[in-house]
């Protein structure tokens, strides 16, 4: 399932990459990809969390506190990370359908930003979901509230997509009563669901629920569509794809976590959802 991206690699048709990972730098990668070619785009990027460089410490507990503080979340500037994020943001309106829609999901670090960029670039913004998380990881030293949000920026790729995909039956299931509301009440990735290193620890200090790619898929895609995920972590968007019948692109720079990808599409399916629901029954 894995293509590993070379430079003298110019094109990719679509056939090739379609239900593949492919190792290589989501910029030089995108730019390969046939125009107008996916019908959904899922898309989480560094957050730029710029965390203070003095270990935070659990005192009950005497831990020390696990945030993200991986090379691939580092930046030089605000000015850098703008940059990065407006050239993928670049690459990806090219190869979105015209009636595609894209979802990006990031912490209040980033995703001010980040929607300010899309709506430069001329993302029509249709909504924001707040996923509102059931088990955040306190704010220890009390200073400031639990940050227990995350922002997902759903928008088609300029203002004229009026047909693009929106199952509202389904929706209105996940939102609040009967309305089809903007807000995800659901955990964090924990447990069975997490993709392990040899050790057994997480390999991915981001990895997203299965439960949020589930609600995303069935929101706003169709069966056999194409989902791109240009930033794939341990692989979440396509794990959750290929259960529900669409198919997926995804890109990963990094190639502990494409391994990872590989061995979780080989073992058996985790399709029990946290609320018990088989994920194949729910199409
Ligand atoms: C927030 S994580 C994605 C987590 C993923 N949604 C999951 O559920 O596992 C962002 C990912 O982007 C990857 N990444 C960063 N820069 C990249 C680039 N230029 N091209 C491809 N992947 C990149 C990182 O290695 C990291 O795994």
């Amino acid at each position: 399932m894995v293509l590993i991206d070379r430079p003298e690699i110019a094109n990719y048709s679509l056939p090739e990459i379609t239900n593949r990972v492919i190792l290589g730098n989501a910029l030089e990668v995108l730019k390969k990809l046939p125009a107008e070619a996916v019908d959904t785009v899922f898309l989480d990027p560094p957050y730029f969390l710029q965390l203070p460089k003095k270990e935070l410490r659990r005192w009950k507990v005497n831990t020390v506190v696990a945030g993200v503080d991986d090379d691939w979340d580092k930046f030089g500037s605000f000015a850098e990370y703008d940059e990065f994020i407006y050239r993928i943001l670049t690459e990806i309106k090219r190869v979105m359908k015209p009636q595609a829609t894209i979802w990006v999901i990031a912490t209040y670090h980033s995703i001010f930003r980040i929607g300010k960029i899309m709506q430069d670039l001329g993302y029509w913004i249709l909504n924001d979901v707040i996923w509102a998380k059931t088990n955040p990881m306190p704010n220890w030293l009390g200073v400031r509230f639990t940050n227990a949000t995350e922002t997902l920026i759903w928008a088609v790729k300029d203002r004229s997509a009026k047909k693009y995909t929106f199952n509202k039956k389904v929706a209105k299931e996940f939102g609040i009563g009967k309305v089809a509301a903007n807000i995800w009440v659901l955990p964090i990735c924990n447990g069975t669901e997490r993709v392990k290193d040899g050790k057994g620890k997480k390999l991915h200090s981001t990895q997203k629920p299965v439960e949020l790619l589930r609600r995303i898929i069935l929101t706003s895609t169709r069966e056999g569509d194409v989902v791109l995920d240009p930033m794939a972590g341990v692989g979440t968007t396509g794990y959750v794809a290929q259960a529900l019948k669409r198919n997926f692109i995804m890109i990963e720079i990094n190639p502990k976590y494409v391994e990872g990808i590989k061995r979780r599409f080989q073992q058996p399916w985790q399709l029990t959802l946290p609320s018990g629901q088989n994920l194949i029954n729910q199409t």
